[in-house]
């Protein structure tokens, strides 16, 4: 009896065996593996503290350094006099002027080398800063006015310390490039209350102070690149405007000046050797947040760089010698931010590395032309691109990937269904130089045939065989049951150890 329940067991477990090493062999669990995706937590954006130099300098305007005089303290002179200035009453060396129309009406006038004046409410169309009485003055005020222009430009041997033309509806600077920029002892300017679109150069030794605010047509983006140069006067409460020129500001209300002044960040934090400006610049909950474009193209790196300025969006590394990603997109936070990937012209020969990455969740832009990849893999792509497709862009051409029947079979058709987000879809080739657009996939898929073509057949003739082992076995135990003798198998088999387990 023991030596047939072992034979009916063996049978069985070996048949069992058997049927499941088949199957396994023709439905493997092919889905591919998704790397588990690293949910990589963006990085708290950093509020930089407002540590900046020049708000510790808004004290200085408490040291007025421009003599000034109150509209009560204007000197009431005849009409017919051609000097319509008068010494203040209780400051020395300052001269107080008002309502002058005329600049003759101040030059007439026997005032000394290294005096101060005040001229208030001056209606003139241009001040003309080169009259050679401004050159020999200490300070200079002209404000409350109607001057619609500055013209000419100070002089190198000028006094100047102090220039006050506040409040004047002043729209233009002539010569902003030089009007100021020759003066060696000058340390402050006050341009606001004005109408100003752009700012004087000065001279960068001096460390002059600058007031611009009030200007509510100031724009934003001939400032970036003077930003870290100049000292201004509260840049939190300075603003100017976005300008439609510019394509890289979002917002449509003032700008901070504080927060332009984050752009002289990103000289610092930019990679070795590449070029890094102003993308956009967004509110990202309240906070305004300059969004960096990094390039590095044609450097001969070999790899990418290893940090980027924060809140990098685009990133090019095109026309370099980089050979993989590397994981920079797993695990440096600098690269999070990343929505434009620009590499082409590498021999980059694999995406892989981008699955499960913020970069290919946000991508709108990824450009990996004319590099060594062997395949595109569509399913990680797939998710970006199906959701919400809006303005996404991928450039896969140029390539010469590995073909075989699936590239035929699944990936022309993926491409062709999403060719308005793969434009160069045309040009993406196999090894053979052919374009996966034409492959066709009776010519790719008659793979010949193998055992597993049969499995069917195998797996039917499997499942006889057990009928008629069971058939068999039923029938033997009938017969040992029934004449007590037992069949073939069985009676040759030799003893196993659990023989005696059985037996006892
Ligand atoms: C700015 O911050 C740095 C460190 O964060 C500090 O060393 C420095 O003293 C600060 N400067 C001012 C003016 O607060
Ligand atoms: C402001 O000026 C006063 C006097 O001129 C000086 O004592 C003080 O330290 C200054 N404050 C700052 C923040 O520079
Ligand atoms: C410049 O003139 C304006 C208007 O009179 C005045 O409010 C301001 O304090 C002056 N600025 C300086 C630095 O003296
Ligand atoms: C200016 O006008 C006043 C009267 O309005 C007169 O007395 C004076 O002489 C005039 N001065 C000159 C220089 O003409
Ligand atoms: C300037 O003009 C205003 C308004 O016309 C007048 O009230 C003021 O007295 C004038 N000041 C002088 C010094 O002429
Ligand atoms: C400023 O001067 C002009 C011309 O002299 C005058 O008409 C105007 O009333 C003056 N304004 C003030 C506020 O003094
Ligand atoms: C004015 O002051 C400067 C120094 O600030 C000096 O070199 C110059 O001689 C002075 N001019 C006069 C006329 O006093
Ligand atoms: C300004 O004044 C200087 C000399 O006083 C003169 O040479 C120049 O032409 C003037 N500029 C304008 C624009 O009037
Ligand atoms: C500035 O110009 C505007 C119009 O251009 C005018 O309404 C305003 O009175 C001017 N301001 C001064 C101080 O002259
Ligand atoms: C500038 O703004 C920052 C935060 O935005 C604030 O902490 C700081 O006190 C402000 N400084 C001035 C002078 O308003
Ligand atoms: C930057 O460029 C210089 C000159 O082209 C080169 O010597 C240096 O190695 C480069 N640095 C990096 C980090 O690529
Ligand atoms: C890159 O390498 C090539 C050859 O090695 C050299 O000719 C070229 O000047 C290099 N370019 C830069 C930017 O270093």
């Amino acid at each position: 009896m023991h030596q047939f329940l072992k034979f009916i067991i063996v049978t069985i477990i070996s048949s069992l065996l058997f049927t499941l090493i088949t199957t396994e062999e023709i439905f493997p669990s092919n889905q591919p593996t998704e790397n588990e995706r690293k949910s990589l937590d963006s990085p708290s954006v950093e509020n930089p503290t407002e540590n900046s130099t020049v708000a510790s300098l808004a004290n200085a305007t408490e040291n007025k350094l421009c003599l000034s005089a109150y509209p009560e303290e204007c000197p009431l002179i005849e009409k017919n006099n051609t000097c319509q200035c008068a010494k203040h009453k209780t400051i020395p060396a300052f001269w107080v002027c008002c309502n002058i129309t005329d600049m003759s009406l101040v030059s007439s006038c026997n005032i000394q080398s290294n005096s101060s004046i005040h001229i208030i409410n001056a209606t003139l169309n241009k001040l003309n800063i080169s009259n050679s009485l401004f050159q020999m003055l200490n300070s200079i005020s002209i404000t409350d006015g109607n001057v619609k222009s500055i013209v000419g430009s100070m002089s190198l041997f000028a006094y100047l310390k102090c220039l006050n033309v506040s409040n004047n509806n002043i729209t233009e600077i002539h010569d902003k490039e030089t009007a100021f920029a020759k003066l060696q002892k000058f340390q402050y300017i006050d341009l606001s209350h004005n109408n100003l679109s752009l700012i004087p150069k000065l001279r960068a030794e001096n460390n002059a102070l600058m007031d611009i605010r009030n200007n509510l047509v100031l724009l934003c983006s001939p400032l970036m690149n003077i930003i870290g140069t100049i000292k201004l006067i509260e840049p939190n409460n300075t603003f100017c405007m976005y300008n439609q020129s510019y394509y890289w500001f979002n917002a449509s209300s003032p700008i901070r000046i504080s927060d332009l002044e984050r752009t002289a960040e990103l000289k610092k934090e930019c990679p070795k050797n590449c070029t890094c400006s102003p993308d956009s610049m967004n509110f990202d909950k309240s906070i305004l947040v300059l969004f960096a474009k990094v390039d590095c193209s044609g450097l001969n790196l070999t790899e990418l760089p290893p940090v980027l300025p924060k809140n990098t969006q685009t990133l090019n590394i095109s026309f370099n010698s980089i050979t993989a990603l590397g994981d920079y997109f797993h695990t440096e936070p600098s690269y999070s931010k990343i929505i434009r990937l620009i590499a082409n012209d590498n021999q980059i020969s694999s995406i892989y590395e981008l699955e499960g990455t913020d970069f290919l969740r946000d991508c709108q832009k990824l450009d990996m032309r004319n590099n060594a990849l062997q395949k595109i893999p569509e399913y990680i792509l797939t998710n970006t691109l199906d959701n919400n497709p809006n303005g996404r862009e991928f450039k896969f051409g140029g390539n010469q990937l590995e073909c075989d029947c699936d590239s035929a079979k699944v990936f022309k058709l993926w491409l062709l269904a999403r060719k308005r987000h793969i434009p160069d879809y045309e040009n993406i080739l196999c090894l053979d130089s052919k374009r996966i657009i034409d492959l066709q996939e009776k010519n790719l898929c008659q793979s010949p045939h193998d055992w597993t073509d049969y499995i069917y057949y195998v797996i039917a003739a499997e499942v006889l065989l057990l009928m008629s082992l069971i058939m068999k076995v039923s029938y033997d135990y009938w017969v040992f049951k029934t004449s007590g003798y037992l069949p073939w198998p069985a009676n040759k088999m030799p003893k196993l150890p659990c023989d005696w387990l059985c037996e006892s």
